[in-house]
């Protein structure tokens, strides 16, 4: 017998004002063709003036919840992932735990960018298998819309805000991989890479937030090594074939990425979950909204075997393997 973590409801939130390339056009030195072709993204949700990344957070959180059967008061434990909090402290998670009404639980956020959620959905699996908590609130969510320089076409016409959440909780499993809830999940980091994906700015250094800056191909290329060395990882780990995945709910930074992974792998692009063309990437957002769509368009069922996957600044990367 084994503590297994159980994904109760998934749900997601996007900002309600839509961003197409061919708005983009207008301010910046680009065009709605090198931007499908290059990316797949035809368009992002920005957040509207004042609507904060714990606002997404919490519409999704409500969702997830709800579809939980849970309430705030159940929850043992409020994780945030992002890389935009509303503030440099306190986490954006102890505002998400105020906003459902609960007390005295941990609250805190976790900082692993794109690979957020894997990072995140790792930090509350250990402590559910640890016995240290019976459930918990687990959200990516993110406003890059305020962290873009608006002016620097290789990175602004790359990202969108949003949020989803997982709402999960602790239960007894065989120790199989038929069990529900998360089987594995893998963590990698190369802190070496730091200037290929960052932000030149920060609390200790500039005292300013930043921009994005990226070296978009040489991410690009080790995006599709480590992606695929993660899945295969994944799946060795577990004593499972690449046949037995269901779904490949990837991190959404790039149509190439995805498609160059899933080619690597073997996995045929329609086992593979595609939001980047409305989504943009969404960072620590992006897999949760991608599961949500998923399992809102019925594709991803209770008992399928879904395989996440990220990469993100740091570097980091890694991968989860969850029966729904
Ligand atoms: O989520 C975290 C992980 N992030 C990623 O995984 C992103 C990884 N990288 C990428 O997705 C791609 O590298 C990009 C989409 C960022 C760029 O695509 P690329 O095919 O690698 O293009 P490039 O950077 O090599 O640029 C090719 C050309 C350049 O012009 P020259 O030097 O060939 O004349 C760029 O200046 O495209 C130009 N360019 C643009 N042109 C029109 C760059 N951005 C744009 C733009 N519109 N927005």
């Amino acid at each position: 017998m084994t503590i297994r973590s159980v994904i109760r409801g998934v749900g997601s939130y996007l900002p309600a004002n839509i961003v197409t390339n061919e708005e983009l056009t207008k301010t910046v030195d680009t065009s709605d063709e090198w931007i499908q072709e290059r990316t797949g993204i035809k368009q992002r949700h920005v957040a509207a003036d004042g609507e904060t990344t714990s606002d997404l957070a919490i519409a999704a959180g409500r969702q997830a919840l709800e579809r939980a059967g849970l309430k705030g008061e159940d929850i043992d434990l409020f994780v945030v992932a992002t890389a935009t909090p509303d503030h440099t402290f306190p986490a954006t998670a102890a505002k998400v735990q105020a906003a459902f009404g609960r007390r005295g639980v941990p609250s805190f956020d976790v900082q692993a960018v794109c690979s957020g959620f894997v990072y995140g959905l790792s930090v509350v699996d250990n402590f559910m298998r640890c016995g240290q908590v019976k459930s918990a609130l687990f959200i990516g969510a993110e406003t890059f819309s305020r962290i873009l320089d608006w002016e620097d076409r290789a990175t602004c016409v790359l990202f969108g805000d949003g949020a989803g959440a997982v709402a999960l909780t602790a239960e007894q499993g065989a120790g199989t991989t038929v069990d529900r809830g998360v089987l594995s999940t893998h963590l990698h980091s190369d802190g070496n890479q730091h200037d290929l994906l960052y932000v030149d700015g920060g609390a200790s250094s500039t005292q300013t937030t930043g921009y994005v800056r990226m070296e978009g191909r040489e991410v690009f290329r080790h995006a599709v090594v480590n992606l695929a060395d993660t899945v295969k990882e994944a799946i060795a780990a577990n004593d499972l074939t690449i046949e037995e995945v269901d779904w490949l709910v990837p991190h959404q930074a790039n149509k190439r990425i995805l498609d160059s992974t899933a080619k690597k792998l073997r996995i045929p692009n329609d086992k593979v979950i595609v939001t980047v063309d409305r989504h943009a990437n969404t960072s620590a957002a992006s897999i949760p909204l991608a599961l949500a769509a998923g399992v809102d368009d019925g594709r991803i069922k209770p008992g399928h075997l879904v395989l996440m996957e990220a990469m993100g600044g740091g570097f980091t990367w890694g991968s989860a393997l969850v029966r729904m």
